[in-house]
């Protein structure tokens, strides 16, 4: 979401001046940090990195802090780091062109109505397209910033949607991420629109759009996948047969003190369904360890869905005590050391699935679209269920879709070869 966001801020800054992207700091007249708040490690990074963009940057330039961090720091970030020139919200790209003009400018309204959603045209990679479908997230996950920092939820208006799709098809995209904090609640917060569309509506109308061949999304929340949305992404054939399925823990009792509004059980039987209904999907997580109460019996209860459904991939995270969250009042917070032992467990485990799964790969032949030029004569894409791959290519290959057969396998990536 935060990469959309940047292309945003880069769109949005062109429709006043021109600006194009710099790997050389000393070249650069403008510098956004564009941060996440999600756990505290990147808010401490963020400022070191300022300390260091100060010391390298030229005289002229601009330092500014976009996103999340922003959005929750607010005019502390200048206390803290008078080098930095204005502070920018998640919720108030669409400000970039004021603040880059005041001295220490502020904006940070999280419930900001950013100018109709509607921004300027950028990519930073034309064959790689997102799509924001709605902002924000009306839920109240007790250990989450983001309702804190991207504010209220919003669906997007369908018609804007696939007028972005279709722009990035004619521009060589034939695969689009749809981004939201919880798209498959899309449809329910429209503003000032009569617009009726559920999120399978929407997978639907998007897949009409020609040119288009994958659809992928994230994230869905496990709370709203009913029956009809596993069908359709069962059955639509544009839609990649990836999907990320947040766990967070697999204790009933801690989902519940999570307020993620589902049960181990229902969990489990979500992934089920979809492994029954489309056994070739990959799923991938995200799990939390070591939130406050945590039991040595709830962690169990994770490790026994991590057995269950053998996630392809894995985010695994220690618990994070963040400002503005009702979990970081909670009174039995759990020992680093305890949350680290449990981490690496998990995360041992995990690994061992993953070694079985992606060497069960060599051999096979997937569907990849090329999206990316990479070092040495190699470019990298996506097979259908979301597998990294570098192959031996150059840009003739970019914006395809094409067989490639496993060569060598590693936990991170496949190689192979073009099939003729
Ligand atoms: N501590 C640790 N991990 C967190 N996440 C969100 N908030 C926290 C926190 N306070 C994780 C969740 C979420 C992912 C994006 O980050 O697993 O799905
Ligand atoms: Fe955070 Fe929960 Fe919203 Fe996801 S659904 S962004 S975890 S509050």
């Amino acid at each position: 979401m935060n990469v959309r966001d940047s292309e945003h801020m880069i769109a949005e800054l062109n429709t006043k001046e021109p600006y194009e992207l710099t790997e050389e700091l000393g070249d650069a007249d403008l510098i956004i940090i564009n941060t996440c708040s999600v756990r505290e490690k990147p808010v401490s990074k963020l400022f070191s990195e300022i300390g260091v963009f100060n010391k390298y940057k030229k005289d002229s330039a601009k330092i500014g802090v976009a996103g999340c961090t922003a959005s929750h720091l607010g005019k502390d970030i200048i206390k803290r780091a008078p080098a930095v020139d204005f502070v920018l919200g998640a919720r108030n790209i669409s400000k970039i062109t004021k603040v880059i003009e005041e001295k220490h400018a502020v904006e940070i309204d999280i419930n900001h109505d950013d100018s109709s959603y509607a921004f300027g045209e950028y990519r930073t990679n034309p064959f790689k397209s997102m799509v924001n479908i709605s902002m924000g997230c009306d839920k109240s996950c007790t250990y989450c910033i983001v309702p804190a920092t991207r504010g209220d939820e919003v669906s997007i208006p369908s018609d804007l949607i696939v007028g972005e799709i279709a722009k990035a098809v004619k521009t060589g995209a034939k695969e689009v991420m749809l981004l939201g904090q919880n798209v498959n609640n899309y449809g329910k917060h429209f503003t000032a629109n009569d617009e009726k569309l559920n999120f399978t509506g929407l997978l639907q109308k998007i897949s009409k759009i020609e040119g288009l061949e994958r659809i992928r999304f994230t994230s869905p929340h496990p709370l709203h996948m009913d029956d009809e949305f596993l069908e359709e992404f069962a059955n639509n054939p544009k839609i990649c047969k990836q999907i990320h399925v947040p766990l967070q823990s697999g204790s009933t009792s801690l989902l519940k003190a999570m307020k993620r509004g589902y049960s181990k059980e229902w969990f489990l039987n979500r992934c089920e369904k979809i492994r029954r209904l489309c056994p070739q999907a990959t799923i991938s997580t995200d799990i939390i360890v070591g939130f406050p109460n945590e039991s040595e019996e709830d962690f169990e209860d994770t490790m026994d869905v991590l057995e269950k459904v053998r996630f392809e991939q894995l985010f695994s995270f220690k618990y994070s005590p963040r400002p503005h969250t009702v979990a970081a009042e909670f009174e039995e917070q759990i020992p680093n050391e305890i949350a680290g032992a449990r981490l690496t467990k998990l995360q041992v485990r995990h690994t061992e699935i993953l070694d079985e799964v992606m060497n069960a790969q060599m051999g096979r032949v997937h569907k990849v679209y090329f999206d990316e030029l990479k070092a040495g004569g190699k470019i990298s894409g996506r097979s259908d269920d979301g597998k990294l791959f570098f192959v031996e290519g150059s840009e003739e290959l970019l914006g395809e879709i094409v067989d490639v057969k496993v060569t060598k396998v590693s936990r991170g990536a496949l190689e192979g070869v073009v099939c003729n």
